[in-house]
């Protein structure tokens, strides 16, 4: 059988994408009714932290556990990952003794040299490149919300980080589009954005035309995990991608705020804003723990 992972959003179809909705709306609604719902009983999985996390650790650890598995924590400090062990030789170790495995790492080559030596599925849990858990959560809170995505428009204002690439790979896949304001020097490159074409995505200079009739309007950090070095230049050069409300004025009149959060009010969003009525943070966040858990089982057991 060949192993399914899930290191970029597209490495599934619209249609496996869409069935992980319809079962993570399932999902939510029975573990909302205290349901026991054990799939996985009796399976690991090993989460991989080579960066920070609160989300990402918090909903995969309680997800495998409320599907009656188990989740166990590595990270690079206190692991021989750290020292220097090849990841090709993690792998090999690493997918002896588990089920499934999440890793939160840097390079996108790292997941996938690993995944490629790995006998069991590997799930993206964040790279420099891709957030692809992160976007599954993203939309399926607007379909709560809104409905279908296809096409709508969802509008991205700063750094084309791995949050920016997944939603465009995202837009690609599920037919809708995506407006792109960063600043200059920190466009949109396709290759690293993992894209096929531009079809589905315009990049504007000035933020509030990129806002104008957007269905979401989403940002993210100015500064990523592992570009640290560059924070003191990015505050200046992001100074005027914030979102505010008048940003959100020229949004559809129902559009909703997004962000993957951990967020920095008063940098690339207002308090007003991320604290007020158009913002799902919340939602999204809660929602990483329903759309994972719909995914481990997808990967483990496939559609039922
Ligand atoms: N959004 C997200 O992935 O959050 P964490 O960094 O806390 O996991
Ligand atoms: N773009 C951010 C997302 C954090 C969840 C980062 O990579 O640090």
């Amino acid at each position: 059988m060949t192993i399914k992972h899930f290191l970029k959003f597209n490495d599934l179809s619209a249609s496996e994408i869409e069935s992980i909705f319809d079962k993570a709306k399932w999902i939510k609604s029975k573990y909302k009714a205290y349901d026991k719902y054990w799939p996985l009983e009796d399976r690991t999985l090993v989460m991989i932290f080579e960066k920070a996390s609160t989300r990402t650790r918090l909903s995969f650890e309680s997800g495998m556990h409320q599907l009656g598995g188990a989740a166990i924590y590595l990270n690079t400090r206190d692991s021989q990952l750290g020292r220097g062990e090849p990841v090709e030789d993690a792998a090999q170790v690493i997918s002896r003794m588990c089920d499934v495995v999440m890793i939160r790492t840097f390079e996108q080559d790292i997941i996938e040299r690993f995944a490629r030596n790995s006998r069991v599925p590997v799930i993206n849990g964040l790279t420099n490149e891709y957030h692809p858990c992160q976007i599954l959560a993203d939309i399926f809170t607007f379909i709560e919300k809104r409905g279908s995505i296809k096409g709508k428009t969802v509008a991205w204002i700063g750094d084309s980080n791995n949050v920016c690439n997944t939603w465009l790979q995202a837009a690609e896949l599920l037919d809708f589009n995506v407006h792109v304001s960063t600043p200059k020097g920190y466009e949109v490159e396709l290759e690293r954005a993992g894209l096929y074409s531009d079809d589905h995505f315009e990049q504007f200079d000035d933020p509030m035309d990129a806002a104008k009739g957007a269905d979401i309007v989403t940002t993210d950090v100015w500064t990523s995990m592992g570009f640290e070095s560059e924070k003191k230049e990015r505050i200046k050069d992001f100074a005027d991608w914030q979102v505010d409300t008048d940003m959100m004025k020229l949004a559809n009149k129902d559009a909703l705020f997004m962000h993957c959060l951990p967020a920095h009010r008063g940098e690339e969003v207002t308090s007003e804003v991320i604290d007020g009525s158009q913002s799902v943070v919340w939602e999204e966040a809660e929602n990483r723990l329903h759309v994972q858990k719909a995914l481990l089982e997808y990967l483990l057991l496939g559609s039922k």
